[in-house]
């Protein structure tokens, strides 16, 4: 046995230190999710700041994280390496636009990763993420279940937001999920959703000023969410970093809390081959389980179609 191995700490690397992956670091930091946080990017100078930065501000987290820039050697001891790199959609640029420019980072990446023995998860962000996640589990050769996508826990997280806001009532009471591709065919699932075990249909009744035209203009509004905010901002980061965080919590805390993680399908909802958004039970191993719900006829059919797509840019973009 080797005296000199360090008691086992919980190790997050991050791959990409821009707008997402700083808003990461400083999520996780101030969650106080992982004892050590490494950072890697191509620009060394911008992640040795940030971890001199984010060190700084140790004193007032809820406990330490020791941070560091790092280097690929880091990953051998990591139990996820959370991939942010590459990038990031302009104004009018649909996510699968990136998937060309994306890939090629990503095959970079992921090589050097396993070059250093890494046996943990990933746990990938960038877009378009459900075929960037498809693409690190091949290029990695990690069990599917190893290999975990942000998906839809944002966007479930935004029509969550937005329900609560529109019924006045705590978003920790609105279940209500986003499935399939994280982009423009994702779906609503309606037929599942509730406020408080109450079926949406079901309290649209309880008020005459709720209407289901408002409630179609709302999803509309979840699924163009990143549009809107590019076109103010520029871009998005806190949201998918807080995302993020959520999904290392319940990796490293062995939770099993259900999120729609971008998940490999085999046989789920009818599908196969495919990395895509479902609610997912995730505990310290990755996925446990994919959750079936009994989709609706129209829900299904989106779901058909959002898959059909991702596959439609993933497999020409494979070759
Ligand atoms: C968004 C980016 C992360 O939806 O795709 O904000």
């Amino acid at each position: 046995m080797n005296m000199n191995k360090k008691e086992k700490v919980n190790r997050v690397v991050l791959i990409g230190a821009g707008l997402v992956g700083s808003s990461y670091a400083f999520a996780l930091i101030n969650q106080a999710v992982t004892e050590e946080l490494v950072i890697i990017d191509l620009d060394k100078e911008k992640a040795i700041g940030d971890a001199m930065d984010l060190n700084h501000g140790k004193a007032f987290a809820p406990s330490s994280t020791n941070t560091w820039y790092g280097d690929y050697s880091d990953c051998e001891d990591a139990d996820i390496v959370c991939i942010c790199a590459g990038a990031n959609q302009k104004p009018g640029e649909t996510r699968l636009d990136l998937v060309e420019k994306n890939m090629k980072i990503f095959k970079t990446i992921v090589d050097n990763v396993m070059e250093k023995k890494f046996d943990g998860i990933f746990l990938i962000a960038t877009n378009p993420v459900d075929i960037l996640t498809h693409a690190t589990q091949v290029f990695s050769g990690l069990p599917k279940e190893r290999v975990i996508g942000s998906g839809t826990t944002l966007d479930t997280a935004r029509f969550r937001f937005m329900l609560s806001d529109y019924f006045n009532v705590a978003t920790q009471n609105v279940h209500a999920y986003i499935i399939g591709e994280h982009g423009d065919t994702e779906l609503p699932v309606w037929s599942h959703a509730t406020i408080g075990g109450v079926p949406v249909a079901k309290y649209l009744e309880t008020n005459e000023s709720y209407t289901p035209e408002d409630l179609e203009h709302l999803f509309e509004d979840v699924r163009d969410a990143a549009y809107q905010i590019i076109q103010k901002k520029g871009a998005t980061h806190y949201g998918i970093a807080m995302s993020l965080v959520r999904i290392t919590k319940a990796i490293l805390g062995n939770e099993n809390s259900i999120l729609t993680v971008s998940t490999y399908l085999d046989g789920e909802y009818g599908e196969r081959e495919v990395y895509v958004g479902v609610p997912t039970i995730v505990n310290r191993r990755g996925v446990e389980k994919v959750l079936e719900m009994e989709l609706s006829d129209v829900e299904q059919q989106q779901l058909r179609h959002s898959v059909k797509t991702l596959k439609e840019t993933m497999n020409p973009a494979l070759e």
